[in-house]
């Protein structure tokens, strides 16, 4: 049965088509379509269209409805559309006419809308409290190992002197830069198209100042045009901020299944952690790193996706715009999934001491002995000549020693001022 049954059947082939996943997916929106009901009808009292005695059985009516969701018991029921309709009709059922009100100035445009704002604003906080973690670890991960030296590479050729200070630190401060892309996607999707009702408004007199406050979003989508096209816009928004922090964790999981390799062998697991080969005997693999890269790497794909799905779209709803649930709520569960799994392996990581002992890494020192000769007084480029002859000769003998003391360096990470700039950026998401 629709909500637009008109008295034809639609044909089942039809309408198993074009309900999709819906009846599955939406069941993650139920709490927030009870929550954008309960403010439309509140509203909808206070401009007349409903009376207080309406609203006082609409809304416990409504609250048993959000605790059977809260336990788990809800569904959408064989031949349902979807969340939208699944609720109208329970509270058609229970409480007759009084139930078929609540649908006034509304439409199911706007009502997935708003489920869909209020599911984004509650799933980015969660992927920021996700990264907020990882990026704690990593910055105290980094400050334990800091006077542990490795090699930096360039051209992925032994380049400088590089410590486990610097490279966990390095993930934490990048960690920042895409929490800065998740803020911008909160502050678009903290906006309330409710009122917008089918895309171009209602003829009720809807106090839209009233349900955004209900709702506590920053303002209104003013325009009720504006309000509907955000509607892929906001799914942009949220994918362009996850494909951020799946870049900078794709790009961790890729250093570290290096570092675990035989060849460098500079970082380790216990064994409980690694996998194994139904063939090599010896193998510890690192699939957790592995899977995690291929994930990540999917995960900033779905930019992409989106971008074609909503590509020259008419102006208003247009179903297209459903398969949008498709595509990103799976990408939000996966990116904190992978978030999590990073920090649960980080905190198991064990980190090789005096990499740079070996002869391999002889010539790491070369730009630190030219800048001794070069703080002794002789011009750099005769030192970096004199250095790069020995190297040439091959009678180069390095110092070892590495005096790196500016801002952001090995000796001086800056941790307190990168978490100062994260703090100031999670203090945003309210
Ligand atoms: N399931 C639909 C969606 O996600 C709900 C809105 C339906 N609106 C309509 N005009 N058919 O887009």
């Amino acid at each position: 049965m629709q909500l637009w049954n008109k008295g034809f059947e639609p044909d089942k082939l039809i309408e198993k088509f074009t309900v999709g996943k819906d009846q599955e997916l939406d069941l993650r929106l139920a709490k927030y379509d009870v929550q954008g009901s309960m403010a439309h009808i509140k509203m909808l009292e206070s401009i007349g269209l409903l009376t207080k005695e309406e609203l006082d059985i609409l809304l416990p009516a409504l609250e048993e409805i959000a605790q059977s969701i809260e336990k788990g018991d809800f569904k959408i029921d064989e031949g349902v559309e979807d969340v939208h309709s699944q609720i109208e009709f329970m509270l058609t059922n229970k409480l007759g006419d009084i139930g078929k009100k609540i649908h006034s100035g509304r439409s199911r445009n706007d009502q997935v809308l708003v489920d869909l704002k209020l599911f984004f604003r509650d799933e980015i906080k969660k992927i920021a409290e996700a990264c907020d973690k990882l990026f704690v670890r990593l910055q105290n991960l980094s400050e334990e190992h800091k006077d542990k030296l490795m090699p930096g590479y360039t051209h992925l050729q032994i380049a400088m002197p590089s410590s486990f200070g610097l490279w966990f630190g390095a993930y934490a401060e990048s960690l920042t830069d895409d929490l800065q892309i998740l803020l911008a996607a909160y502050k678009i999707a903290n906006q309330n198209p409710l009122g917008s009702a089918a895309g171009y408004g209602s003829s009720f007199p809807l106090d839209r100042e009233m349900t955004t406050n209900l709702l506590h979003f920053d303002n209104p989508h003013y325009n009720v045009v504006a309000a509907q096209m955000s509607r892929g816009k906001t799914e942009k928004a949220v994918a362009a901020a996850i494909a951020a922090i799946a870049s900078t964790l794709g790009h961790l999981a890729m250093d570290v299944c290096m570092w675990m390799c035989g060849n460098f062998g500079f970082v380790s697991f216990p064994d409980e952690l690694t996998t194994g080969s139904s063939i090599m005997p010896h193998k510890k693999n690192p699939d957790v790193f592995e899977i995690m890269r291929g994930k990540c790497n999917r995960l900033q794909s779905i930019q992409n996706e989106i971008a074609l799905l909503t590509a020259n779209l008419p102006l208003g709803y247009n179903r297209d715009l459903q398969l949008l649930k498709d595509i990103i709520f799976p990408a939000t569960s996966e990116l904190i999934e992978c978030l999590e799994m990073a920090d649960f392996m980080l905190e198991h990581i064990r980190v090789k001491s005096d990499i740079l002992d070996d002869k391999l890494y002889d010539y790491i020192f070369t730009v630190e002995d030219v800048n001794r000769l070069a703080n002794q007084g002789m011009p750099f480029r005769d030192a970096y000549k004199k250095v790069g002859m020995e190297v040439q000769n091959k009678t180069y003998k390095p110092t070892r020693e590495v005096h790196h003391t500016h801002l952001g360096s090995v000796g001086n990470l800056a941790t307190s001022q990168i978490a100062a700039k994260k703090n100031s950026i999670l203090s945003q998401f309210k």
